[in-house]
């Protein structure tokens, strides 16, 4: 089931996530909604706030080849390391539609997670799914990647956005 993504400026995203206590076939639901709702966006990474649910749940999926798809389904994530060596992507997300900014972050982080069984994993990421992976981290304290950029910049994509927000209405209306 395809769920509705929250589009910034919406209170909702600046919410602090709360901890999934339990892995069960609810939250498997939600995160196979999250996923399709990623893919059908379509976009790398989604965490629940975006969707509205305030639970620290992410899927992300940075395969290149869209036959093979390689969803990774992240719950209580946490970085528990990152490197000093920086990269610098332009990043997007899914709640700022059509807005685009380079963003610098470590090259690599340490996660510790729980996975979709349940079971508490510890992966190391590098590159793009290092990037993505701390892009939704951040969702999940409210933090979104505009708030890297200078207050005018920051403002400017705010200011479009609202825009775009009005102009959705209009047609819906
Ligand atoms: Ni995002």
């Amino acid at each position: 089931m395809l769920r509705k993504i929250i589009i910034e400026p919406d209170p909702v995203l600046r919410k602090k996530c709360d901890p999934l206590e339990k892995v069960d076939d609810q939250t498997r639901k939600l995160m196979k909604d999250m996923l399709e709702t990623m893919y059908n966006a379509p976009g790398i990474g989604l965490a629940a706030i975006q969707v509205g649910i305030l639970k620290r749940l992410v899927v992300i999926d940075v395969s290149k080849d869209q036959e093979k798809k390689e969803p990774l389904f992240l719950i209580n994530p946490e970085i528990i390391h990152t490197s000093n060596k920086t990269s610098i992507y332009e990043e997007g997300c899914l709640s700022l539609p059509g807005q685009f900014a380079e963003i610098e972050r470590p090259a690599e982080c340490v996660l510790k997670y729980v996975d979709y069984q349940g079971i508490q994993k510890e992966m190391k990421a590098e590159g793009l799914l290092a990037t993505c992976i701390q892009h939704e981290v951040d969702h999940l304290n409210g933090i979104l990647f505009i708030d890297y950029l200078s207050k005018l910049k920051k403002d400017m994509i705010i200011k479009k956005l609202v825009k775009h927000k009005k102009e959705i209405e209009r047609v819906i209306v």
